[in-house]
């Protein structure tokens, strides 16, 4: 963590929390928080070889972290891991359904396998862990699911059809959820983060050769100052300001809070250019 963590450094002792994509970025950010806050955390992702890497950093760090490959978009494979997880651990008290593809496309030439990909990354994956962790919840009285959505859907995002159509469907499943499990002690909350510049949203935003679009993150680079400039809190997101949310959104202090979607941004979703004569943003 590049900042003092806020929260009790036993807030999660005990607890068990599996986090797909959590060998990378973001995922990876969470699970290092989570395991420094004494949960034992089980990072779920394709790439096993990265997952080992990422498992072996938190353990050197003192964490009690442990990989399990499988494809978010194989209902039974994320049914078989999530059995494993709770056989091996005993419960599953937090899902953070954080794993996701995404590239830029325009949608006229997007093939219907790009859609498919994302979507069944995205959203079917989201619903098939989340359907998986269920009965373990049940069983033990309840538990907490953290979606982590985006802030783009709000308004529109060229050539991220796949992506923005995803994630507003996991923000729908997100609120149902909340309602129809609640009576079993189940919360489910999601995180819609503004821009965090990992090595996967790098790739995934940048377009492929030839489409005409321009990278956008070389755009960026090249401003220099774009992040003060369109962010009014004046910086690019990191993954700790997620993982902070996380562990606030599943602990006893937000006991209360079920089918939120909280933006954590630092208002960039908010911001736009001023009319003429109007205050600037910062
Ligand atoms: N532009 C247009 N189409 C693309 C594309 C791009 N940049 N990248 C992939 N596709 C298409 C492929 O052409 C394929 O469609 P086709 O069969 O009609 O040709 C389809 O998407 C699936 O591609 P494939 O490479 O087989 O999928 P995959 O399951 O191996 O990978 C991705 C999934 C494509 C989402 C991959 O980018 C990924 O795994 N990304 C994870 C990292 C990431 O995106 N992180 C950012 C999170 S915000
Ligand atoms: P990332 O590092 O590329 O993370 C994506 C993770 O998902 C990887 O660890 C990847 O691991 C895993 N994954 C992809 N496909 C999978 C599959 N089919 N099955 C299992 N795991 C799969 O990107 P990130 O930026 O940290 O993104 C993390 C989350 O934050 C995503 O939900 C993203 O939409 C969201 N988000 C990011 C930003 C941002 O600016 N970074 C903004 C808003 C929202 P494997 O390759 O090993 O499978």
């Amino acid at each position: 963590m590049s900042t003092p963590s806020p929260f009790r450094p036993d807030l999660y002792a005990g607890q068990v929390a599996l986090v797909t994509g959590g060998g990378s970025g973001i995922g990876f950010g969470v699970s290092a928080l989570l395991s420094s806050l004494g949960a034992t955390v089980v990072i779920a992702s394709r790439n096993a070889a990265r997952l080992e890497d990422a498992a072996a950093r938190l353990r050197a760090a003192g964490g009690d972290v442990h990989p399990v490959t499988l494809d978010v978009r194989d209902p039974e494979a994320v049914k078989g891991g999530v059995e494993s997880v709770a056989a091996t651990h005993g419960r599953i008290d937090l899902l953070v359904n954080n794993a996701a593809g995404n590239f830029y496309v325009p949608s006229e030439t997007m093939s219907a396998n790009a859609w498919r990909s994302v979507l069944e990354i995205d959203l079917f994956g989201t619903f098939y862990c989340t359907q998986a962790v269920f009965p373990v919840m049940q069983r033990q009285g309840g538990g907490n699911v953290v979606n982590i959505s985006m802030t783009l859907h709000y308004r529109g995002w060229p050539m991220m059809a796949h992506a923005t159509a995803a994630k507003a469907g996991i923000d729908a499943l997100t609120r149902t959820l909340a309602v129809e499990w609640a009576p079993h002690g189940i919360r489910v909350n999601a995180i819609a983060p503004g821009p965090i510049p990992t090595e996967g949203v790098r790739k995934a935003f940048t377009p492929p050769s030839g489409s005409g679009a321009a990278d956008v993150f070389a755009v960026e680079r090249a401003m220099g100052d774009y992040a003060k400039q369109t962010i009014p809190l004046g910086r690019w997101g990191t993954p700790e300001d997620v993982a902070n949310a996380v562990a606030f959104l599943a602990s006893s202090g937000a006991s209360w809070v079920t089918g939120a979607i909280l933006v954590v941004d630092g208002g960039e979703w908010l911001w736009k250019p001023q009319m003429p004569g109007g205050a600037p943003a910062r």
